[in-house]
């Protein structure tokens, strides 16, 4: 890098733009993906995923929220114990800070169902109170997130999130300094 020149880095940039559409493809993929993950969970994690955003969109979420619920386990086709955060990071570039928040601490929210049983605390939500984002957390994690297991609930497809995925995708609002 340090002998490149202007030129190269503006023929870089351009390309890096006009390649932006594999984003929205690959996350789309990464989503097929989790059909395969079920882990003795009710539904497979693609089911539960398409549940929680058709949640948060029956419940008049907006579309950066809606997209966010669809891809807020995406970590778990790379790693289950830090799922939230890689999804977090996915999303951070495209999403405002309090979408980023819902999905990177998902899951101290979720413990409240749960953590009981895992020998943990299920009240870590409340290191997050008094956070900007804290409602929208506590509404994705009790509302849509938590119930999201239902097998007789009737989803949107993956077909009807694509054109939102695409949108949320197509350009990033901020790159670097976040
Ligand atoms: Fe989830």
């Amino acid at each position: 890098m340090d002998v490149s020149t202007r030129d190269q880095w503006m023929d870089i940039a351009s390309r890096t733009v006009a390649a932006q559409p594999r984003v929205a493809l690959q996350l789309l993929s990464m989503i097929r993906g989790l059909s395969s993950i079920t882990d003795g969970f009710s539904l497979d994690q693609m089911e539960h995923s398409l549940q929680t955003a058709t949640r948060a969109e029956r419940d008049g979420a907006d579309e950066q929220v809606i997209v966010a619920a669809l891809l807020h386990d995406v970590g778990k086709l790379i790693s289950v114990p830090n799922h939230p955060r890689i999804a977090a990071e996915i999303v951070r570039p495209y999403v405002r800070d309090e979408v980023y928040a819902m999905v990177a601490y998902h899951q101290d929210f979720q413990g409240r169902w749960y953590y009981e049983y895992l020998g943990m605390d299920p009240n870590l939500r409340v290191r997050h109170v008094g956070q900007p984002w804290y409602e929208l957390a506590e509404r994705f994690a009790d509302v849509w997130d938590q119930k999201a297991f239902d097998p007789e609930y009737r989803s949107e497809t993956l077909d009807h999130f694509e054109p939102m995925v695409v949108r949320v995708f197509a350009k990033p609002t901020k790159i670097a300094g976040y």
